[in-house]
């Protein structure tokens, strides 16, 4: 039987123990790596030619070769499992701090020293597990299984999108933060999936959105969320071919399975990277690149350093509710909550 009714108006909630047992925590991670995750920005890799990424719970890094070409890495090393790198940097070989082994950007073994009597060695499994890595508009995405379209994964947030030029946006280190979060990661995530809450936890965000007009879609991999402006706030300025021509839209809000959030305001977009880090603990990091300055600070895309810390507090508060013997799963509301469903159906299927 399925644990989410495919109805949502029968359905009841995902059980307590998806966000606090740690064998269903781990099995949950495995979806991870059949998809494909976001990784990193190209500009990250402008003055870098490594840095330390994850993909669920493996450790990764991100690399640029000397032809210019990006690879998704295991960031463990093939000796004894040392962690090769914590840290971003620029040289043109990775060499592993426990005892020397050094591998090209590609992940390919070079050199290790004490193993002249070594059999069979090196072979290719001494080498990193690698990933090719898409680069859509600037956003780099890997896939471990590599086996999946990548055209099919990004489509339907391009045919949106495609009206804004997000490769000339620019990313603006200064905007990155990481937030450690006492929560399990599908509690950010089911939050995210609704404006339900607005009225109740942003005041604020609700003064300048139309809640009565706030849409939400649903597509195979991922749900669509679209806030609209009230009257002269901040909004899109659509072309006459969009599909949304003629309505006021104030934030295009995209959730990709599993963990990332791709937010669109007039000023740009604000990326969130929701990293698990153990059954109760999350890493969320925040990245942000922007398309016209003047637009920073206004409407919904205004304050979303004050929605994130009111988001916070209310997903650490439900990971403790979790926890408690007296609540178990409670209903979907049909007409706010589809977004919630459909990634716990997601996730159970
Ligand atoms: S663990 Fe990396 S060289 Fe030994
Ligand atoms: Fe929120």
């Amino acid at each position: 039987m399925d644990v989410i009714h495919p109805e949502i108006a029968k359905a009841k909630t995902l059980p307590s123990n998806y966000y606090t047992d740690e064998s269903l925590y781990n099995s949950l991670l495995g979806k991870f790596f059949t998809t494909w995750n976001f990784v990193g920005h190209v500009s990250m890799l402008e003055h870098s030619t490594t840095i330390p990424v994850s993909i669920g719970n493996n450790p990764m890094m991100l690399t640029k070769d000397e032809s210019g070409e990006f690879h998704c890495l295991s960031n463990v090393c093939t000796h004894r499992g040392m962690i090769l790198s914590e840290v971003s940097t620029n040289r043109r070989t990775i060499k592993c701090p426990y005892h020397g082994r050094t591998f090209n950007l590609c992940g390919k073994l070079k050199y290790m020293p004490e193993f002249d009597q070594a059999k069979n060695f090196p072979s290719s499994s001494d080498d990193l597990p690698s990933s090719k890595v898409k680069n859509w508009q600037g956003l780099l995405f890997a896939n471990l299984e590599n086996d999946n379209s990548f055209e099919s994964f990004i489509s339907v947030v391009e045919d949106r999108m495609n009206f804004l030029n997000i490769e000339d946006f620019q990313f603006d280190s200064k905007l990155d933060k990481t937030h450690h979060l006492d929560t399990n990661w599908m509690l950010y995530v089911d939050n995210f999936l609704e404006g339900f809450h607005i009225p109740f936890v942003h005041t604020e965000l609700n003064s300048v959105l139309d809640y009565s007009s706030y849409e939400t879609q649903l597509f195979d991999n991922g749900v669509l969320q679209i806030g609209f402006a009230k009257e002269g706030e901040a909004k899109f300025d659509l072309p006459e071919s969009h599909v949304d021509y003629g309505k006021s839209i104030a934030a295009y809000y995209w959730w990709l399975f599993p963990n990332l959030m791709l937010n669109f305001y007039p000023w740009g977009l604000s990326i969130n990277l929701v990293n698990p880090n153990g059954c109760g603990k999350t890493i969320v990091q925040y990245h942000g690149l922007v398309v016209d300055q003047t637009k920073v600070g206004l409407g919904a895309g205004g304050d979303i350093d004050l929605v994130e810390l009111q988001d916070q507090e209310i997903v650490e508060a439900c990971f403790r509710g979790m926890k408690s013997s007296l609540y178990d799963r409670g209903r979907y509301s049909p007409k706010m909550e589809m977004g919630v469903h459909h990634f716990h159906r997601i996730l159970t299927g």
